[in-house]
């Protein structure tokens, strides 16, 4: 499964905001309307809008344009997944390098996409190694292929662990307000035929109460020094719930999503998306039209709360800060 493609520099994006009703492509040669897709969640997911972005860069090289505007454009789409400003800056030291050329840049943005493939193959291969038999895994919203260049971060541990005969059920929270878990996660996971099971977000508390869940795996948009995270709103409340329970919670992520310019969560900005929707559910009045409405997109889980954080580089335990550290090479 796949949601972006690159062919005959036409950048095609499945629109993820359609799906699992419909399964609608939408072409692009223009950067403009990329920015305007990854707003509106067309394409969505940390590494996901990276990979966009990097192809949307080429496509205003190929049109000829100012680069410096295009990246800003680009940048100013979505403020919280890491990704996106880290394949930006990629693309533009590869634009300093080869003075602007679109050959060498598409090159650039082919190799970011097939890298992030690699990346979650290899995060899935990892995780896979800290899933018992039998497992029972909850996740939060949606890292799958379809948030990624393909395969998923927290997906690709459960599709790894499925693959190794692990996996008996997962359990996908639906992931109010844009049920990016009903609408995509379980949409994967019955395409691959993995044992699902969908939950309204208030549930899983009560399913880690009765022993019916053994781990919980998420995705992360941006992890901070220290392992503090952002990922989508609800993840904190799944990763509190684990710990009462002394259930396992993993953050499984490439290290492009790791920013270590930001000390600790409280850096990290969160995206504050439009209210209407909390009031509405796709389209359909659920509230009353004057309610105030508090909607962040993304919350910030502690590292006290992590048990591991799953790289495409091995998993990494506690104490966070040092240990990350390690992992880019810095003692
Ligand atoms: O608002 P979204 O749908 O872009 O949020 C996505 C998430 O929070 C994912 O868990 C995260 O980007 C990781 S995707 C591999």
């Amino acid at each position: 499964m796949d949601a972006i493609r690159w062919k005959g520099n036409v950048l095609s994006l499945l629109d993820q905001t359609r799906l699992p009703v419909e399964e609608v492509w939408l072409d692009y040669t223009d950067y403009r309307p990329v920015a305007v897709a990854i707003r509106t969640m067309v394409v969505r997911g940390a590494p996901a809008i990276g990979v966009t972005a990097a192809y949307a860069y080429c496509l205003a090289a190929l049109a000829g344009e100012d680069l410096d505007q295009a990246r800003a454009v680009l940048a100013a789409s979505r403020p919280t997944a890491v990704n996106l400003f880290w394949a930006l800056d990629r693309m533009a030291n590869r634009a300093e390098d080869c003075g602007g050329d679109p050959e060498a840049l598409i090159a650039e943005a082919v190799a970011i996409h097939q890298e992030d493939v690699e990346m979650c193959k290899a995060i899935g291969l990892h995780g896979a190694a800290v899933v018992p038999e039998h497992a029972r895994i909850l996740t939060h919203c949606n890292a799958g292929a379809l948030a990624t260049g393909g395969y998923g971060t927290a997906l690709g541990v459960i599709r790894a662990a499925h693959a190794q005969g692990k996996v008996e059920m997962v359990y996908a929270d639906e992931t109010r307000p844009l049920l990016q878990g009903a609408r995509l996660t379980a949409y994967e996971l019955v395409c691959d035929r993995i044992p699902a099971t969908l939950i309204a977000d208030n549930m899983a508390a009560s399913l880690m109460a009765k022993g019916k869940i053994d781990l919980a795996v998420v995705g992360c948009d941006r992890m901070a020094a220290n392992g503090d995270f952002a990922n989508k709103i609800g993840t904190y409340s799944v990763a509190v719930n684990a710990h009462f329970h002394g259930m396992p919670f993993y953050v499984a992520l490439p290290c492009s999503t790791i920013d270590l310019s930001i000390p600790d969560g409280s850096g990290i900005p969160i995206e504050e998306r439009d209210p209407s929707e909390v009031r509405t559910l796709y389209g359909v009045q659920t509230a009353p039209a004057e309610v105030e409405v508090y909607n962040p997109a993304f919350d910030v889980t502690p590292h006290s709360l992590v048990t591991g954080i799953i790289t495409e580089k091995g998993v990494v335990y506690p104490p966070f800060r040092e240990n990350l550290a390690r992992l880019f090479g810095n003692p």
